[in-house]
């Protein structure tokens, strides 16, 4: 903010109000296209002037009125829906946060963080905005920061990581919402006056019944290559919500952050409360682009590893469930190197002696190797991947207990349950109380022991199949921190596992897709999707987390799911992703093993437009009886388009599908790849050598009347 120094002074020590608000005064939070513009009104109030498009104009933003409270605030003059309120310590539950400093820090040439600090002007309660801008990526974060100097706590009610401010003629809200083996359907609703809100009480699990993102399209519904739009995601891999009230101008407010229900906080003197990040993008050409942004953004700046390679492996989970031994595995294990792919990934069921974990009603919480099933114990394993040239990978699920189990026999107190009340279960199983510092160490011991027992296991897939249920803990003061501090716990034993093993690759997996959020992501290079793997089903469940998670992330595995589908179909789905198979190798067909191992080198050569590569979606799956995406590497001379016929109508008729994000003047040779051994290209522009002008806006012939037929093309610049 420009006159800092003595704008700030002013409005800390006089309170002085409308000459001091000059027009020259505001708080720029930039992107390269985006802009956040704040300025303090006549009262001292930080106001939210302008959101959208990039102001290119210093003179325009100057031009721009206040606008209205930037970060709503209970207790005096707002009406709607507050991001923050409190009760002090004596009682009185008001709030009027003034400004009070603005400071931006610029970490690179990409990355700047700005601070804005407000403090109540009767109270000592200090509310620190926090955001964090990308240039290239377009993608801003913010969180906030509470603190009060009262001399005993206050409790904190609502504690917003963001709020934000729109104005258009209309507004309309994409939900990703589901169930298990259901994850993610999208569908798209106007809002109106009041308020919608999206949110998540499982605690753990958290994204069982919908994901922690969103997209909101102004003045039209959400298109893919024009119109406003917003992405954003919370970071929190608890209960999170997000709040959209269109108020009585038609303006709308969206809060978001951590789900306050019944999650009061006791806040001590002189200790932070710190939101997590609340992400997001804004395109003035559709989602596009916003998605790109996203991906980009999580790639460089998110994910673990997220530049890194990413693995192929074979699982052995919907090829054995708990049915496996010592000798079985030792002949699926060479199978992973029969495919070509780089690991094999052991899922539940090796751990457990007293209570062997043969099924999920006992064992959870035992993690010694079950030596009747596995006697060379998980180093025998290892040396079998190692002989065959692959990596091992290891289940694991260590935030939980079957109460059938030695941990919790020896631990009740670690495990979240009412001591006065039965016990509920789902899926057999309880959640320890990670709040619990003790709880938090063992669960590091459990992990550091498996990998200084076993330095060879190079992978882990961690679970995570229970909501919180019995919402009681042993160690905490006030019950109503369970939520909030769960989540901290969590973090500081993911923390401890990311910093200590930064290149061991890890993926995120809850039931599915119960647990997909860019706070978890920071110590995960992936996460499971869904357990569902038909492939239609994928084809939706996919799509819906492309709108911010980058392909790279999501694991897409080939199953006998859905056998109906061929196994190039399947194959040709799961490629869109992070490939994996789980499937009987010995079961394939002579033609079926070749395709496959054709596919996964495909795969391998493919990985810079598959994995690392811009994403284009092309042809929607929902309300059409077809789908095509198109993958195309950064520098524009490698690409791959997907096409999939799901449910396609006697006597149809087709128009050629437009590719996207080619470079105009270059020469790309078709040539259509997964073809099962023996089998001719299905479309006619295979071998062709066309320029991207061609394939950008005359595009080319790539669906058909045949059902459940696929359809994957390479293409490649030529000189
Ligand atoms: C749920 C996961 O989503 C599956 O992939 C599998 O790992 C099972 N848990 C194992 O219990």
């Amino acid at each position: 903010m420009k006159s800092l120094k003595l704008f700030s002074f002013l409005l800390t020590f006089t309170f002085l109000s409308a000459t001091i608000a000059s027009a020259t005064d505001y708080v720029r939070v930039g992107t390269s296209d985006i802009d956040l513009i704040f300025k303090v009104n006549g009262d001292g109030r930080l106001c939210q002037s302008y959101f959208g498009t990039k102001l290119n104009h210093e003179s325009d933003i100057e031009w721009l009125e206040d606008g209205q409270e930037a970060f709503a605030v209970y207790g005096q003059d707002d009406f709607f829906e507050p991001a923050l309120k409190i009760t002090h310590a004596d009682g009185n539950v008001s709030l009027r946060m003034k400004y009070v400093s603005d400071e931006t820090v610029v970490m690179d040439d990409n990355v700047s963080r700005t601070t804005i600090v407000l403090e109540d002007e009767v109270y000592p309660v200090e509310l620190k905005l926090v955001y964090t801008a990308y240039k290239a990526e377009n993608v801003i974060t913010c969180s906030t920061v509470i603190s009060h100097g009262e001399k005993k706590p206050v409790v904190l009610y609502d504690y917003a990581s963001s709020m934000l401010r729109l104005e258009a003629g209309s507004y309309w809200l994409t939900e990703f919402a589901g169930n298990w083996a259901d994850e993610n359907k999208m569908s798209e609703q106007p809002l109106k006056f009041g308020k919608k809100i999206i949110d998540s009480n499982l605690g753990t699990r958290a994204n069982m019944f919908c994901s922690p993102f969103f997209v909101l399209s102004l003045d039209d519904r959400m298109a893919e290559n024009h119109g406003d739009v917003l992405i954003g995601a919370i970071a929190w891999s608890g209960n999170f919500r997000f709040t959209f009230e269109v108020d009585e101008n038609n303006g709308l407010r969206m809060i978001s952050g951590i789900n306050p229900f019944s999650s009061e906080y006791h806040l001590e003197k002189g200790r932070e409360f710190v939101t997590p990040d609340f992400i997001f993008t804004f395109s003035d050409e559709g989602a596009g682009k916003a998605s790109r942004s996203l991906h980009d953004w999580a790639r460089k700046y998110r994910i673990k590893d997220g530049m890194g390679d990413r693995m192929t492996l074979l699982n052995n989970w919907e090829a054995t469930y708990f049915d496996f031994n010592d000798q079985k595995l030792k002949t699926l294990i060479p199978d992973a190197a029969k495919l070509g792919v780089d690991m094999f990934l052991l899922d539940d069921g090796w751990f457990g002696n007293s209570h062997p974990r043969n099924s999920d009603r006992q064992g959870l919480g035992d993690w010694q190797v079950n030596t009747a099933k596995l006697p060379d114990g998980l180093g025998g394993l290892v040396r079998t991947a190692e002989e065959n040239g692959v990596v091992f990978g290891l289940w694991i699920e260590p935030e939980m207990v079957n109460p059938k189990s030695t941990l919790y026999e020896e631990h009740k107190d670690w495990v979240l349950r009412f001591p006065n009340r039965d016990e509920k279960y789902f899926r057999n199983q309880l959640v320890l109380d990670l709040t619990n510092p003790e709880v938090q160490d063992f669960v590091i011991g459990v992990i550091d022991t498996i990998l200084e027992e076993n330095p060879g296991v190079a992978y882990f897939k961690w679970d995570c199949n229970s909501p919180i249920g019995n919402m009681h803990s042993a160690y905490e003061k006030y019950q109503s921190h369970l939520w909030v501090d769960y989540v901290n716990g969590l973090y500081r034993v993911m923390s401890h596992v990311s910093e200590k093993y930064p290149d061991l690759p890890m993926m995120l997996c809850s039931g599915g897709g119960g647990r997909t959020d860019y706070g978890a992501l920071q110590h995960f290079t992936e996460f499971w999707a869904s357990d569902n793997t038909d492939p239609i089903e994928r084809i939706f469940i996919q799509w819906g987390y492309s709108y911010v998670y980058p392909n790279k992330a999501v694991s897409a595995h080939v199953t006998n799911c859905n056998r109906t589908a061929s196994i190039k179909f399947r194959t040709d789905v799961a490629m869109m992703g992070k490939l994996g198979f789980d499937i009987i190798v010995n079961d394939l067909s002579a033609d079926e093993l070749a395709f496959c191992q054709k596919a996964v080198s495909d795969y391998k050569r493919l990985k810079p437009a598959i994995l690392d590569g811009d994403f284009y979606r092309l042809h929607s799956p929902y309300g059409n009886q077809h789908a095509a995406a198109q993958s195309v590497s950064k520098d524009r001379k490698s690409s791959v388009v997907f096409a999939y016929d799901v449910y396609p109508r006697f006597g149809e008729r087709f128009t050629p599908v437009r590719l996207d994000g080619l470079d105009p003047d270059a020469m790309y040779r078709i040539t259509e790849i997964n073809l099962m051994p023996g089998k001719n290209p299905s479309v006619r522009a295979s071998g062709a050598v066309l320029s991207g002008e061609f394939l950008m806006n005359e595009g080319i012939d790539l669906f058909s009347t045949e059902r459940l037929r696929s359809v994957v093309l390479e293409l490649e610049a030529v000189e």
